[in-house]
């Protein structure tokens, strides 16, 4: 019998707790979602503190918070061979529903964690999500996760930066780091699980993803700083080799399915996911396939790709056959242009799209010639909030909107940060297709609805400290069929 239906016999508190790591949920569908857990005695050890060669773990999906109504059950088994993670792929779940769900395991009952499946594929249902990115540790406390745990949303993207692989104190935030990894920089699978079990032994963090079920992409930092394809910034041994443990102690620690678990080097990240009609979301990989990096005349060789071709054409293909109301591209780096350098010559970040426009422009052209209906764009990286409107052509004012790009600054990477910062009055006063910035840690919320979408940019004044509020510095709407951001 499993030990999830004698709840209270197997919360033993006898016994030392292996859910110290929390549960999380991912890749909605209509039927079903995906749940994780990963066991750890104590999440700085070795292991995680774990030694069996093989634990059951039992799982439980009901209707109700107390388990009355248990929609689906069962039993999976981990090991030191998946990091003690274990990914549940549940099916059979009625559509557009919220369900909580639970694991036991080793006379121990994990917490509740709130999931939710997506409505039919015809219904019309609003969708509010929330997003963000670029969570460094060492630069603050994670108030920025328990505020959006707070927000109950139906849907959590993450669009990189999960973790990065710095050794402890190499990476200072000007407001200085109140945390440290007190490690030494990853190259192995243990290293990388090593430093996910200290972020899943955060409480935030736990409590983001008890939240809502998440969409999870990397970006570079989760292998490292600025890699390309097949290329590292810094030359170094054997570079797939560390990618390959990087890419599976990703796939060990975000609940993902199993079409993403890695064969060796390679990860099938980018993939689709519907919210009914009202919503898809494109989750892209700009990382695997790109060429290497220049901000220099060479970019504008159309032969350059940030996505690879495969991953174009599945793109395009997507939006041909949309026949959603919103289509949302989940991304990792600023896909509109902006010039980043004062006056004349003008300056381009080359690891973001402005390295890649010619590609830019053909994904652009691409929503024109499928008669998207609405594109938006998500993206983070920049570790500054930015609200754009994508414009046919940049370098042209009154050229058609053709789409919204809504950028979230970080969880905590920078530090405190600032409301008025010199470099993001300098790349509004440039960029005036770029409509409002701030340069402060936090996410952003979209409610998408068959009228509208509303977003709120979220900001929390400090993460040097524990315990900020939360406020919104601005919000947006982008009316059905009319783009252009409207200020409210
Ligand atoms: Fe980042």
């Amino acid at each position: 019998m499993s030990t999830l239906t004698t709840p209270r016999a197997a919360a033993s508190a006898t016994r030392p707790d292996v859910f110290t790591l929390g549960v999380a949920s991912g890749d909605p569908t209509p039927d079903g979602v995906v749940l994780w857990t990963r066991l750890a005695r104590d999440p700085h050890g070795r292991n995680g503190g774990m030694t069996e060669a093989a634990v059951d773990v039992d799982w439980q999906v009901a209707d109700d918070e107390r388990f009355t109504r248990v929609r689906a059950a069962g039993r999976t088994r981990t090991g030191p061979q998946d990091g003690y993670a274990v990914h549940v792929e549940v099916g059979g779940l009625p559509a557009g529903g919220t369900f909580f769900y639970r694991f036991g395991a080793l006379g121990r009952l994990s917490r509740t964690g709130t999931t939710r499946t997506a409505p039919p594929p015809t219904a019309l249902a609003p969708v509010d999500i929330a997003f963000a990115s670029c969570a460094n540790y060492e630069h603050g406390w994670f108030t920025a996760y328990r505020h959006l745990a707070q927000e109950s949303p139906d849907l959590v993207l993450f669009l990189g930066d999960y973790l990065y692989e710095e050794a402890a104190g190499t990476y200072r935030a000007k407001s200085g780091n109140p945390r440290s990894y007190g490690d030494a920089e990853p190259t192995t699978v243990e290293g990388y699980r090593h430093r996910y079990a200290l972020h899943h032994a955060d409480p935030d963090l736990q409590a983001a993803h008890a939240a809502a079920p998440w969409i999870t992409v990397f970006d570079d930092h989760e292998v490292q700083n600025n890699w390309a394809g097949d290329h590292p910034e810094t030359p170094q041994r054997d570079f797939l080799a560390r990618r390959a443990a990087a890419f599976r102690a990703w796939y060990e620690n975000v609940p993902v399915r199993l079409p993403q678990r890695p064969r060796g080097s390679t990860i099938q990240c980018f993939r689709r996911l519907s919210w009914g009609a009202t919503a898809t979301f494109h989750m892209l990989d700009t990382r695997q396939y790109r060429d290497v990096q220049t901000s220099g005349p060479g970019a504008a060789d159309p032969r350059r790709t940030i996505t690879g071709g495969a991953q174009e054409r599945w793109l395009v293909d997507g939006f041909r056959t949309s026949r959603a109301r919103w289509d949302v591209l989940g991304q990792q780096v600023f896909f509109s242009q902006l010039d980043l350098v004062p006056g004349p010559p003008r300056g381009f970040n080359g690891d973001a799209w402005d390295g890649y426009p010619v590609e830019r422009d053909r994904i652009v052209a691409s929503w024109q010639r499928s008669r998207v209906r609405n594109a938006v764009v998500l993206s983070g990286d920049i570790h500054t909030h930015y609200v754009a409107d994508i414009r046919a052509d940049h370098d042209d004012p009154t050229s058609p909107v053709v789409g919204t790009e809504l950028v979230s600054s970080s969880i905590t990477s920078e530090g405190d940060g600032s409301d008025h910062s010199a470099e993001v009055a300098g790349a509004l006063a440039r960029n005036p297709h770029i409509r409002y910035g701030i340069a402060r840690r936090g996410y952003l919320t979209a409610r998408f609805t068959p009228e509208r979408l509303q977003a709120a940019v979220r900001v929390v004044d400090r993460v040097s400290t524990p315990g900020a509020p939360v406020r919104t510095a601005a919000t947006f709407t982008v009316a059905d069929r009319t783009p252009g951001l409207q200020q409210a």
